[in-house]
């Protein structure tokens, strides 16, 4: 069991810095949690605060609901992954991993009990093979997995893990990151990552914390904060390319919806729009957010349509990145290669060409002009401007 719940929990560093304001989480025993957000928003200050390296200026937190803000690290039954994770040099693989257990605060373990810790972990990453060798003599990845085995011989009940791939290469961070997924499911552990990742966090969570200088701004799962983002700036932080924001006006015509961006008129899914019409939504100017994988090519002819100049086409393979701008807004759109002709792809590539674009009321985000916050969510409290 390993509960872990943050209530109120607040830091303020030396020099009146208010790293995290108001904390509040309940995560669940088992649960894959992930903190993420720009760095400097408190993601490694709250995971060291659970972790008992930093003290908390305010609030509780509880394991297994028993409060812990007293409790030094080591009886937290915490193990954590760092970034910076030295190994020592001189050190074997085996030792590397054995180290902590061979402390004077196990005195009970047996050789035994040691080495089949050590060699299960191993087994578990991958790195049986490697375990008598000095880690100059690992790959960056297998460094990487040495760190995570040294965390894991311990058997804790809670991971803690600190942008522990951003060392690595995009390539090895796919790859380490499927490994973490498999991980997971190997060890029976609560896990909190910390990354700057979106795609990380998309991937790798149960439930996502997006931060922002020290607040939370939403808590999900990926599917519930890139479908329905609580403001603007979860909206733009998950998803990349980010998401198109448009200043148009949503208007009210009887028992519809519309908006207006670049003088098109796109009507509302009906849907949204008798969720729109529940909370008795007026006629007002709002910024309408269209995610780039969103917005597709449309005939010069329909009402829906707008006209855009193509400044960049950046060639992904699979799709195309399209870099335009519409009556002096930059917009972003993603087009699928399968779905375009040979002259679309021809136009699209080529800088200086007009093309028209249109996109669904299904796949429309609102968001207040003033608050920044998604009209249509009910959490209205989170301080996106500050
Ligand atoms: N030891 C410290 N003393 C003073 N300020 C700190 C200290 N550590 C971090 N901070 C500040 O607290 C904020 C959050 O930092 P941190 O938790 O490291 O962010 P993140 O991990 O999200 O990048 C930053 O503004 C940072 O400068
Ligand atoms: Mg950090």
């Amino acid at each position: 069991m390993a509960r872990v719940q943050l209530e109120k929990v607040k830091k303020i560093y030396q020099g009146n810095v208010v790293a995290v304001h108001e904390f509040n989480l309940d995560i669940k025993d088992k649960e894959f949690v992930v903190f993420v957000g720009p760095s400097g928003c408190g993601k490694s200050t709250t995971l060291r605060m659970i972790a008992g390296l930093e003290d908390i200026s305010e609030g509780t937190i509880k394991i297994d609901g028993e409060v812990v803000n007293d409790l030094p690290p080591k009886d937290r039954g915490i193990a954590m992954v760092f970034q910076n994770y030295a190994l020592y040099p001189h050190l074997t693989v085996f030792e590397n991993m054995a180290f902590s257990l061979r402390l004077k605060k196990n005195p009970k373990m047996s050789q035994d009990e040691i080495y089949k810790r050590v060699t299960d972990a191993a087994k578990i990453l991958g790195i049986t093979e490697y375990l008598t060798r000095k880690p100059k003599a690992l790959s960056g990845g297998q460094r990487q997995r040495v760190a995570i085995g040294r965390a894991m011989v311990r058997e804790s009940k809670i991971f803690l893990m600190d942008e522990p791939l951003s060392n690595l290469d995009a390539k090895l961070r796919n790859q380490m990151r499927a490994e973490i997924i498999l991980l997971r499911k190997k060890i029976n552990s609560t896990f909190v990552y910390v990354t700057h990742d979106q795609t990380e966090a998309m991937t790798l969570g149960d439930r996502i914390v997006i931060m922002k200088d020290g607040y939370i701004q939403q808590v999900g799962t990926p599917i519930e904060v890139f479908d329905m983002p609580d403001n603007m700036f979860v909206a733009g932080f998950i998803g990349a390319p980010m998401m198109n924001f448009i200043e148009c006006d949503l208007i009210k015509d009887k028992t519809k919806y519309y908006v207006n961006p670049f003088d098109s008129k796109i009507l509302v899914d009906s849907s949204k729009g008798t969720e729109l019409k529940s909370k008795n939504i007026k006629t007002q100017k709002i910024i309408l957010g269209v995610r780039p994988e969103h917005i597709e090519l449309a005939s010069k002819s329909s009402s829906s349509a707008f006209a855009c100049k193509v400044k960049v086409c950046e060639m992904m393979g699979s799709e195309l990145h399209v870099h335009g701008e519409v009556k002096g807004n930059d917009i972003i759109v993603r087009i699928p290669t399968i779905s375009i002709t040979p002259d679309q792809k021809e136009k699209l590539l080529t800088a200086g060409s007009t093309i028209y674009l249109t996109f669904t009321g299904k796949v429309m985000h609102f968001f207040d002009k003033e608050t920044k916050i998604n009209i249509l969510t009910k959490h209205k409290n989170v301080p996106v401007n500050k």
